[in-house]
C-alpha cells in the first residue's frame, strides 16, 4: 500500500474519477464529503470498478472539530486532494456569501490542520476561469498568462484561494501546493459506473447534450455564433474526466517524491486542442448516431469567446498528457447516460 491521501469533495465529478485513479495506483484514500452535490451510491461505483471502496466521512470541510477528530485519527495523511467546493456559476452570482464561505473557509481550514499536523502537501483544484479571456498574444494559453479580474463570485473563490495557498506557502516553510487548472472537464470513466451527475437544468455544455439525447430535454440552446470565431460558436478546451484524474496521481508523486521546485507550482490541465460548441455538439450526433435538437440563441452573459490549453508544462514537468481522443469520451458520456436513464 503506498501513502494516504485525504481527497475531499471525493464523491463529486472529478474526485470520483480521481479517487479510483489513486486506489488503482495503490493508494489509500480517505474521502471527506458533506454530500451537498454528489450522492453516496457513487461510492459503491468506485467499489465496483477498483474492487473497495475508500474509507469516507460524510463532513463538511467548514466543520473545523469533525476534521480536526479526522486528522488525529490518521496521523499518517501525506498528502490532500482539495475538490470540495461549490462551482455553479450563476448560483454563485446569486449568493456570493455562500460561495465566499464555503470555499475559501473549506480552505482555510485545510490548511491551518495542516500546519498544525505536519501534513506537507496539497492538490488544489482551480480553473482555467482565472484567466478570463485571454489576450490573443496568450492563446493557447500558458501558466505565465496574467491572472485577470474574476467575471464571478465562484472564478473569484479561485483567485483568492491560489492566493491564499501562496500567502500560506511562503509563511509555513513545510508546505507543498500544485495548483491545477482545469479547462473543460467532460466525459466518465469507461466503466460506466461512475459520471457526472449535475442537480437540476445542467448549466454545462455536455450534461445538457446528452440529457437532450436521453430525452429529458427538448433542444439544446447554443449561446451565441456571432463570436469571432470560425464558425462562430465559443471554443473551449474540452478534457476527459479520465485524464483529468491521472493528472491528479502525477501531481501526488511528484509532491511525495519531493521534485517539486517551488513551494507552488501551477499548471494548466487541458488537451492543447480548442474545440467550438458546434463542432462538440455535431461529434457527439456522429458519434453517437442520436440527434440532438439545437437552437441558437443570444449569447449568455459572462462567457468568454475563446480560450484553450497550452498544457506543455504539464506534459514535459508532470509527465502527464491528455490524449483521449474526443470521440471517445463523448462516447463515455454517452453510455453513463444511458446507463442513468436507463436506456439501452
Ligand atoms: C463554466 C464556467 C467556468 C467553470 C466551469 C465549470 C462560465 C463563464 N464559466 O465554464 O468558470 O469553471 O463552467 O464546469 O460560466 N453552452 C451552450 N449551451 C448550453 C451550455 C453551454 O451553448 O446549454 C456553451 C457556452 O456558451 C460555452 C460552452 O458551451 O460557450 C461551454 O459552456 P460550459 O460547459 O458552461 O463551460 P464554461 O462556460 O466554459
Amino acid at each position: 500500500m503506498k501513502a494516504k491521501i485525504l481527497v475531499t469533495g471525493g464523491c463529486g465529478f472529478i474526485g470520483s474519477h480521481t479517487v479510483v485513479e489513486l486506489m488503482e495506483q495503490g493508494y489509500e484514500v480517505i474521502i471527506v464529503d458533506n454530500l451537498s452535490n454528489s450522492s453516496i451510491e457513487v461510492l459503491d461505483g468506485i467499489k465496483g470498478i477498483v474492487g473497495k471502496a475508500p474509507e469516507f466521512y460524510n463532513v463538511d470541510c467548514l466543520d473545523y472539530v469533525s476534521m480536526e477528530k479526522l486528522f488525529t485519527e490518521h496521523p499518517d495523511i501525506q498528502g490532500i486532494i482539495h475538490f470540495a467546493a461549490s462551482k455553479a456559476v450563476g448560483e454563485s452570482v446569486e449568493k456570493p456569501l455562500l460561495y465566499y464561505r464555503n470555499n475559501i473557509g473549506s480552505l482555510v481550514n485545510l490548511l491551518e490542520l495542516m500546519a498544525e499536523h505536519h501534513v506537507p502537501n496539497i492538490v488544489f483544484s482551480s480553473s482555467c476561469t482565472v484567466y478570463g479571456q485571454p489576450d490573443a498574444e496568450h492563446l493557447p494559453v500558458d501558466e505565465t498568462a496574467p491572472v485577470k479580474k474574476a467575471l464571478s463570485p465562484y472564478g473569484n473563490t479561485k483567485q483568492i484561494n491560489e492566493e491564499i495557498i501562496c500567502d500560506q506557502a511562503h509563511a509555513n516553510e513545510e508546505l507543498r501546493a500544485i495548483i491545477l487548472r482545469y479547462f473543460n472537464p467532460i466525459g466518465a470513466h469507461p466503466s460506466a459506473l461512475i459520471g457526472e451527475l449535475p442537480n437540476g437544468v445542467p448549466q454545462n455544455l455536455l450534461p445538457f447534450v446528452t440529457q437532450t439525447a436521453a430525452g429529458l430535454r427538448k433542444q439544446l440552446k447554443i449561446f451565441g455564433n456571432d463570436y469571432n470565431t470560425p464558425d462562430g460558436t465559443c471554443i473551449r478546451d474540452y478534457i476527459y474526466v479520465v485524464d483529468l484524474a491521472k493528472a491528479h496521481v502525477k501531481a501526488i508523486e511528484r509532491m511525495l517524491a519531493k521534485d517539486t521546485k517551488d513551494h507552488v507550482e501551477v499548471f494548466n490541465l487541458g488537451t492543447g486542442k480548442g474545440v467550438s460548441v458546434l463542432e462538440l455538439v455535431n461529434t457527439f450526433m456522429a458519434v453517437t448516431g442520436v440527434n440532438i435538437p439545437y437552437e441558437i440563441v443570444s449569447r449568455r452573459e459572462g462567457d468568454i469567446e475563446q480560450v484553450w490549453a497550452k498544457p506543455d508544462k504539464a506534459n514535459t514537468v508532470l509527465g502527464w498528457k491528455a490524449d483521449t481522443p474526443l470521440s471517445e469520451v463523448l462516447a463515455s458520456a454517452w453510455k453513463w447516460e444511458k446507463k442513468v436513464r436507463h436506456i439501452n
